[in-house]
């Protein structure tokens, strides 16, 4: 059996987390929207067309924000397409996912159907084939009271109180050739800038997120961070990071390193934007905005995953089926997202319903939890407080990455991979949530967690998620087959925790002040 440390201390935090830190994303892209979050005439469908068996699933996941409409779809989206009498709005080709919209579902829809989840909407301006024009007036179509062309437009259409959209995106991904109307850093940081700019005039209360690169693989990574923030540094809140992780050489040990890149991912960005800050002399801080990440392989690299031909409305694609071993990856990422809570202010699992997402759904039929639900769900019901800064000692292992860009193989060592990976977060109660990752798939790992500070503790819950198949999956006629259970033997002394972790397992313990 392995055996690794872990010290705290309840006074040594490395901040709190923002309650945006646990986001979601909604994209038109295959069945996310429609027969994901919108359905008429599905058997739970409410009067508005919301399905109300996903709106459970999404109120039990527990996201607190959620990003909307792309995502790639983004950069060739006409806001004004998708509002107004449903009747008149256009059908148009998108040139994201080659399919068909039908903008039956707009920015309306969405604000009713936020509301209705209660969660906050973060909504992503189309900075591709449009620019700051467009951005603008979307600010005063949803946030501006009255007495003007377009919020007196939105009121028109049936929503006479502003929407109050508090986090915007300035565009997406736009480093990416795959994005319409991609950019250089130069060209985007300008237009980023001036669009944040009439933004802001309309609306100081907004928050803004420039674009970070697409991925750390990205050719211009760390060079496009620089350069945005040097045209968009007095404007900008935040910066955005994106992150799929992968497993397409079937390299378990290394796919479960891959949420340490995560960490480096962070750390280095963090060091780029308080570069720029340091050029100015400023004491501004730019947060990041962990907008996109997940696992994200099987349905990524071929066409035919991606792309159904012939236009299709809202077709089948990126349906990701989640496995165990995938669960453990993402519970990884979900703790490196928690250790960087003083940094990371915001993010957003991509995605919600259908298109690689926790929560997927027959058309027409039941509605069911991915194996990936669980670790978010237990994340953000108990990752709100303040993060401790937890020292792990654990014997590690080495591991080499690959994360192909287009045609170019690319691979990165991750060296002393510990075993045991630890997010640490108390709350106002003096109590303390442990997310415990052990990384061995062979043996199992004695866990000796010395909490100090916090008197004695009693264990509220313990939970383990794990299966003796890693490649096994929930699915419609077996919804529950990887679904978190009782972690037994959780010895507890004053604050003192001994426990012993299955191997290749994801666990969550729940101590409270006795
Ligand atoms: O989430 C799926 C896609 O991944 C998004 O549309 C895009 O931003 C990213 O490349």
């Amino acid at each position: 059996m392995r055996k690794a440390n872990v010290l705290m201390d309840r006074d040594f935090a490395i901040g709190h987390t923002d309650p945006r830190l646990f986001g979601a994303f909604v994209e038109h892209l295959g069945r996310c929207v429609y027969g994901g979050i919108y359905e008429p005439g599905h058997p739970t469908a409410d009067e508005k067309g919301f399905r109300r068996d996903v709106l459970d699933l999404v109120r039990e996941l527990g996201p607190t924000i959620m990003r909307y409409p792309g995502g790639n779809f983004v950069s060739g989206y006409n806001w004004e397409d998708g509002v107004g009498p449903v009747e008149e709005r256009p059908t148009r080709l998108d040139l994201a996912w080659f399919t068909t919209e039908p903008n039956t579902f707009g920015t309306n829809e969405f604000m009713d159907w936020c509301k209705a989840a209660g969660v906050e909407p973060m909504m992503a301006v189309n900075l591709g084939t449009r620019a700051g024009d467009a951005a603008r007036n979307l600010v005063e179509y949803c946030n501006h009271p009255g007495g003007t062309y377009w919020s007196d437009l939105r009121r028109k259409h049936g929503w006479e109180k502003p929407h109050d959209v508090k986090f915007w995106c300035l565009g997406n991904e736009m480093d990416g050739p795959w994005q319409m109307e991609y950019k250089t850093a130069t060209q985007y940081g300008l237009v980023a800038k001036e669009a944040a700019k009439m933004m802001r005039w309309i609306d100081p209360s907004i928050e803004l997120a420039a674009c970070g690169s697409s991925a750390r693989n990205m050719p211009t990574y760390g060079r496009w961070e620089d350069e945005v923030l040097e045209h968009t540094f007095e404007h900008a809140d935040y910066i955005s990071l994106h992150t799929y992780l992968n497993n397409y050489k079937g390299d378990t040990a290394s796919f479960l390193a891959s949420p340490d890149l995560m960490d480096n991912f962070i750390d280095e960005v963090v060091a780029i934007a308080d570069g720029v800050a340091a050029r100015r002399r400023s004491t501004k801080r730019i947060m990041l905005s962990f907008d996109e990440w997940n696992v994200w392989y099987r349905t990524r690299r071929k066409r035919q995953d991606r792309v159904k031909e012939g236009w299709p409305i809202a077709p089948p694609i990126l349906e990701e089926i989640y496995t165990m071993e995938d669960a453990l990856a993402f519970g990884g990422a979900c703790i490196s997202l928690l250790n960087h809570a003083d940094r990371v202010k915001s993010a957003c699992l991509a995605q919600l319903v259908n298109v690689i997402a926790p929560i997927m759904t027959e058309t027409g039929g039941p509605a069911w939890r991915q194996t990936i639900f669980h670790p978010f769900a237990q994340m953000s019901k108990h990752g709100r407080g303040k993060v401790l800064r937890a020292q792990v000692e654990s014997e590690g292992y080495d591991a080499e990455y690959y994360d192909p860009r287009g045609q170019q193989e690319l691979s990165f060592p991750v060296s002393n991979v510990a075993y045991l990976k630890v997010a640490a977060v108390s709350d106002e109660k003096g109590g303390l949530s442990l997310f415990l990752l052990n990384r061995d798939v062979k043996q199992e790992l004695e866990a000796s967690i010395d909490a100090r500070g916090f008197g004695a503790l009693t264990v509220e819950e313990a939970l383990e998620l794990r299966h003796d198949d890693l490649q096994a999956i929930n699915s419609k006629d077996a919804p529950e087959r990887v679904s978190p259970a009782p972690l037994e033997g959780v010895v507890v002394d004053g604050g003192k925790v001994r426990v012993t972790l299955k191997p290749a397992s994801w666990n969550v313990i729940r101590l409270a002040p006795r």
